[in-house]
């Protein structure tokens, strides 16, 4: 099994809340995740002082693999020139010099793409063609059993409120090259709160097979929670195995000090276009040949007539 801990939208600077950066801390402790995402939004205004203080907080994690990308707050807004010529220069020297970038361990391949967009599209993002390359490049020198999960700052699926946020520009496209990429999992932030979403509920009127699980972390330290997240903070679990993909979502509650599973979301893997036949059967005594033949002939156990 595979555990990912999902954190977001940090937001170093006026917004930063010391008492869920610290419970964070503990949490990441307890948990013993096998790498942590940070899907962006290290900062407020990617100032120099808020970029330490980001990186610093980034060192006292456990020593595991962390994927993080920018968020349109790691870009500075308001000092034009930079944000013109040089807008990931803090971002670069503090955070990470790499903007898009491939993360390969036991059981996964990450494929972590820039989705801020400096000059256009700053609130709303974007991710370009050249970029899609670069994922599909990645994936395909996956392991066959990989997970294949892709970190981006900004939203692929709305959240399931009445809070509207502009999505990515040209989701649909995007969603489809994952969708080809067969990509089990999308992490996100951006929209400050969290909520597990299908690239269903963006493309619903084409055959998209059983869709890509989007799973959005709200914000893990700051006070800018929206929604159902109002003021409060969050992040997620991921257990990945062969066959299914759980994800507990833990809010921090100040009569608990500390953050705690508030829901719990179970999904079966896919394998290309379907759903893994029996991941939420009562458990069996296994077939003589998956016995045989180990994980592999859970992928070739997929029965004919579940093709769709
Ligand atoms: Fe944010």
């Amino acid at each position: 099994m595979l555990t990912l801990l999902h954190a977001s939208d940090l937001h170093f600077g006026k917004p930063y809340n010391a008492t869920a950066g610290e419970a964070f801390q503990r949490a990441a402790q307890a948990v013993a995740a096998d790498l942590i995402v940070v899907s962006g939004d290290f900062t407020q205004r990617a100032k120099v002082a808020e970029c330490e203080a980001a990186r610093a907080w980034l060192d006292r994690l456990p020593d595991v693999p962390v994927v993080v990308t920018p968020g349109n707050h790691d870009v500075p807004l308001y000092r034009v020139f930079e944000r013109l010529f040089a807008p990931y220069r803090n971002y670069r020297r503090w955070i990470s010099d790499e903007l898009d970038s491939v993360i390969r361990v036991a059981g996964a391949t990450l494929v972590s793409l820039n989705s801020t967009a400096p000059l256009r599209a700053i609130v709303s993002g974007r991710i370009d063609r050249r970029q899609l390359r670069f994922a599909a490049r990645a994936f395909r020198d996956a392991a066959p059993a990989d997970a294949r999960i892709l970190v981006a700052h900004h939203h692929l699926a709305p959240a399931p409120d009445y809070e509207g946020d502009t999505a990515l520009r040209r989701t649909p496209e995007v969603l489809d090259a994952l969708n080809d990429m067969e990509v089990d999992l999308v992490l996100g932030g951006h929209v400050h709160r969290g909520y597990v979403a299908s690239s269903l509920d963006v493309c619903p009127n084409t055959d998209r097979g059983r869709g890509i699980v989007i799973v959005q972390c709200g914000t893990t330290t700051s006070d800018r929670g929206r929604a159902r997240e109002w003021a409060r903070n969050s992040f997620n679990v991921v257990r990945i195995t062969a066959e299914r993909l759980d994800v507990t979502h833990y809010l921090y509650f100040e009569d608990l000090a500390r953050f705690a599973p508030s829901s719990i979301h179970a999904l079966p893997r896919r394998i290309g276009r379907h759903f893994l036949r029996d991941a939420f059967e009562a458990p069996t005594a296994p077939r003589t040949d998956e016995v045989a033949e180990g994980a592999g002939a859970a992928e070739r156990a997929v029965p004919q007539d579940t093709a769709r």
